[in-house]
């Protein structure tokens, strides 16, 4: 009778430890079975706003702010100065980086009334235009960035901050990287961590789908900034020699 006892005194501890062998190695099967980091498929950084039904719906969306008078009187008068001020800023910071330069051929993307390209010639950066969907002449000319009226490597520098009004970034970037020269730079301003406007047409979460996108460039460098409600730059290289086309 106390041998029973103390047999099945014995057995509770064992019955212990061998549940938990039983269930450490259930759990380490477990963590074999889930898919490593690096093979996890990416989520997804950049979202194109649904809702655009057709081309000429998005451009027609994107003319009612543009073509506005009222906003038009506010951008070439009370806007003008301010913003001058701030594109001078981001400006003489990149000639500082030597990433533009006095003889740089400049193009802004998306330039609306044009204080960017306005703010390139203060500087001292003389051969600047910018482009958008309706002119602002002298400094802005007609033309949608989707496709560029410019022949290949024209340009030395590119700057835009209106990524995110783009429904097809692909040829957003295409674009500019077919339009720059070899060695040439992109700067953009985008929203990363705040979400722009209505009359955007795409979200995007963190630079890694520019990086994606700008397959013909390298990084030069990100950095937080205030521009405008757009929260990041980033600066691209276009490669002199791209291994792709050979
Ligand atoms: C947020 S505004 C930026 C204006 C200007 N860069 C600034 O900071 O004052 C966006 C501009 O992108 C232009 N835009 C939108 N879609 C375009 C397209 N497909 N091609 C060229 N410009 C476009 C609009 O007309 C508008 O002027």
């Amino acid at each position: 009778m106390k041998e029973t006892i103390n047999q099945s005194k014995l057995s509770k501890p064992k019955t212990f430890f061998l549940s938990l062998i039983i269930l450490s190695l259930f759990f380490l099967i477990f963590l074999s079975l889930q898919p490593h980091k690096s093979m996890q498929k990416p989520i997804s950084d950049l979202k194109i706003r649904p809702g655009y039904t057709s081309y000429d719906n998005y451009i027609h969306h994107q003319l009612q702010k543009t073509t506005n008078p009222n906003l038009r009187k506010i951008w070439t008068s009370t806007d003008w100065h301010r913003k001058i001020r701030v594109f001078t800023q981001f400006f003489n910071r990149l000639k500082h980086e030597k990433l533009l330069t006095n003889s740089s051929k400049a193009l802004c993307v998306g330039a609306r009334v044009g204080q960017e390209v306005e703010a390139l010639k203060r500087v001292g950066v003389n051969d600047s235009v910018g482009l958008d969907l309706v002119p602002y002449p002298p400094n802005v000319i007609k033309g949608d960035f989707h496709h560029q009226p410019f022949d290949d490597e024209t340009f030395d520098f590119e700057f835009s901050n209106v990524f995110d009004h783009a429904l097809y970034p692909d040829k957003f970037v295409g674009e500019i990287q077919r339009t720059l020269k070899p060695g040439g730079i992109c700067a953009l301003h985008v929203a990363v961590s705040r979400r722009s406007d209505k009359y955007s047409a795409n979200d995007l979460y963190s630079i890694e789908p520019l990086k994606e996108l700008f397959d013909g460039s390298d990084l030069v460098r990100s950095r937080k900034v205030d521009g405008f409600g757009l929260d990041t730059e980033v600066v691209f290289r276009k490669r002199k020699f791209d291994v792709k086309n050979y």
